[in-house]
């Protein structure tokens, strides 16, 4: 069958008999920049056979994963490692999935970065602690990280909270165990304030910088600010904090429960303006699997993170049919502008949707091993139908 590109172009495509052409279009792909695989250490919430089968359902070929296993990706040795064990369980489902891994910065791995350097997409930097033990707060730190990047011509990809600020919060509300303390805690300022010194420290060094998951209003000017001025800054938006917002924790608890934090309106509608204006680069999922027990403990023991790989695309196709992003918009967010940061190679890879199928988000569908979704419940129109990766063409059934 031959399907319309979004691009004016057609594709060929084998469907099933029967498969109903309504609105059927072919798309690039989705490349996700950020996902937690969790191998090694985490394989009870997900591994890359759960991983990779949720990819596909989510019309997603390419994944950037992060390093806050556990132990943690900080070595070369642990890098070849976990390479290993990727390979050997994608090979088992035959799913040639495309992936990429960053290496985690700790205060004294340069040495090792350097070893790895032409084998990783990036160096992840948390300037402030998440899931897993990976932090460097400290500026003169940060500082050696910007420079050997700019040196080895590798982006760095930041976590961007303020360490400093974190803590100050959870004293002035230590007497609150509300869940909703979460974004108080990790305030706005505190994004700000991180993704501010990244910057400076890429200015000063020449360096490449990945502002992942951006969230606030905050953020999004200065990240406008900085390409205004030339500096080499690529700014990353969640489906999450697209979708979700402070009011969520009254349904979600905890399954609202992420770093950064769910925001005010008013900074999803400066995400929204970022993409359209070109502020933002890319969607990444965050990926970041927990299972519904761990999520049920209670806050702050709670794990932050929720999965997302698989109802990315459904969510920005509602959105695209509720006027938010253009279709031109939304191919730059979920696949262009990524290939294009981080050169990746070209490829054939498709996601055929259906533009007119109107379906619910149903944790039972999800192949995602911790089986939830935050979205749960949303219906939404518009869905991946065929995945299309190096030629091999995977159906999605449900
Ligand atoms: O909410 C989050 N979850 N934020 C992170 O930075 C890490 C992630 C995870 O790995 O669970
Ligand atoms: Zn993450």
């Amino acid at each position: 069958m031959i399907i319309p590109t979004y691009d004016h172009k057609t594709v060929e495509v084998d469907l099933p008999a029967g498969t109903s052409q309504s609105n059927l279009l072919a798309l690039p792909a989705l490349v996700d920049p950020h996902v937690h695989f969790r191998v090694p250490g985490g394989e009870h919430k997900e591994d890359w056979q759960t991983g990779a089968r949720a990819a596909i359902a989510g019309g997603v070929t390419t994944v950037f994963e992060m390093p806050n296993t556990n132990p943690p990706t900080t070595t070369a040795d642990l890098l070849h490692a976990k390479k290993k064990a990727i390979e050997q369980q994608l090979k088992t489902i035959g799913i040639p999935l495309h992936y990429y891994l960053y290496i985690g910065a700790t205060n004294d791995n340069l040495t090792e970065i350097e070893k790895v350097k032409d084998e990783i997409i990036g160096i992840k930097l948390f300037m402030g602690s998440s899931t897993g033990n990976l932090l460097v707060d400290k500026k003169a730190d940060q500082e050696k990280i910007f420079a050997l990047a700019a040196k080895l011509n590798l982006p760095v990809a930041v976590h961007a909270e303020s360490e400093a600020l974190i803590e100050r919060n959870k004293a002035l509300h230590a007497d609150n165990d509300s869940i909703k303390v979460h974004s108080l805690i990790r305030n706005a300022e505190v994004a700000a304030t991180a993704v501010a010194q990244a910057i400076e420290l890429a200015e000063q060094n020449g360096t490449r910088l990945y502002i992942l998951h951006t969230s606030t209003a905050g953020e999004v000017d200065l990240i406008r600010a900085a390409k205004a001025r030339g500096v080499q800054v690529f700014a990353e938006v969640t489906p999450h904090h697209l979708f979700l917002d402070s009011e969520s924790y009254h349904v979600l608890g905890s399954r609202a429960q992420m770093n950064p934090p769910v925001r005010r309106p008013e900074d999803q509608t400066a995400l929204w303006q970022g993409i359209a204006n070109g502020t933002i680069d890319t969607v990444g999922t965050d990926h970041a699997p927990h299972l519904l027990s761990e999520k049920a403990l209670p806050y702050p023991k709670s794990p932050s993170g929720v999965p997302g790989i698989e109802t990315a695309l459904p969510l920005l196709l509602n959105a695209y049919h509720k006027g938010k992003i253009t279709l031109e918009n939304l191919v730059a967010v979920i696949s262009a502008n990524a290939k294009k940061i981080f050169n990746l190679p070209a490829n054939d890879d498709w996601v055929i949707v259906d533009l007119d199928l109107t379906k619910e988000v149903k944790n039972e569908n999800l192949k995602t091993k911790c089986v939830w979704s935050p979205f749960a419940g949303w219906n939404l129109k518009g869905w991946p139908v065929v995945t299309m990766l190096n030629g091999k063409t995977f159906y999605l059934s449900s």
